[in-house]
């Protein structure tokens, strides 16, 4: 198969830090093999520049497999790139061309500040889920794996949510910036089983009122978090996270 080499131009957002004012440069990457991932073709313009004697590209990453949710690019106008339910460190360079010209920013949202070039302070997603507190669990010996029965369907629903990774792809593909899918996501992994039951009221309300109080935006029902989210999380999860909190708010 035939695996040519690619010549690429590269716009990338480049902020000194939160307060400066930041603004697009132009780099050339050459020699490019379409199997590279698109964060080693960063790695190796970040290579470039440093034997240039110049900065290089402050980018977040970590597991590089898909898990942690750190790699948060907005590609080409689409968070985590081109390609979809993957995240940015899943993307190839086969999904681009030769010649082409891509732009790399990093999250706009107000509740994800730019801490420099492509990395932002995610900080807010952690205070949501500190608000949404702890599951009580028995401690002990650990149950039996049947002890308490859960419908397949339910377990399944649950598994979807958890699936989540905290990357904010769906905040920052909001036009309002909401946080309702990620919220949805954890309010909604719990509230399917049993052992999320018992603070399910408490959770909800804290988590939906962290949300407001950090500057997120409204839902507005667009479907753009869906479309974006690298873990493929349905909209109907938010659908429940009105349902948990309308009937907190009842309970109340
Ligand atoms: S670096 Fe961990 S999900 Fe991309």
């Amino acid at each position: 198969m035939e695996n040519k080499l690619m010549n690429l131009t590269l716009k990338v957002w480049r902020q000194k830090n939160a307060k400066e004012k930041g603004g697009f440069e132009t780099y050339p990457v050459e020699g490019i093999s379409p199997d590279t991932s698109f964060l080693e073709m960063i790695d190796i313009l970040n290579n470039k520049l440093i034997h240039e004697g110049k900065e290089p590209v402050a980018f977040d990453h970590d597991c590089r497999e898909g898990i942690c949710g750190m790699c948060s690019l907005y590609i080409n106008g689409h968070a985590h790139g081109p390609d979809s339910e993957i995240t940015t460190c899943q993307l190839h360079m086969r999904k681009f061309r030769d010649g082409d010209t891509i732009t790399i920013e990093p999250w706009r949202s107000a509740a994800f500040p730019v801490v420099r070039d492509l990395v932002v302070e995610r900080q807010a997603f952690d205070k949501i889920l500190q608000a949404g507190g702890f599951v009580n669990v028995n401690t002990g010996g650990v149950p039996d794996a049947n002890a308490i029965p859960i419908p397949k369907e339910d377990a399944d629903e649950s598994m979807d949510a958890a699936a989540c990774i905290g990357c904010g792809a769906c905040v920052a593909t909001c036009k309002n910036g909401s946080a309702m899918l990620f919220v949805a996501a954890r309010v909604s992994s719990l509230a399917k089983l049993p052992q999320g039951k018992v603070e399910a009221a408490r959770r909800a309300k804290a988590m939906v009122a962290k949300m407001d109080e950090l500057g997120f935006g409204n839902c507005t029902n667009t479907g753009a978090c869906q479309a974006e989210c690298p873990k493929g999380i349905s909209v109907s999860h938010i659908a429940r996270l009105h349902r948990e909190f309308l009937s907190a708010k009842f309970k109340d």
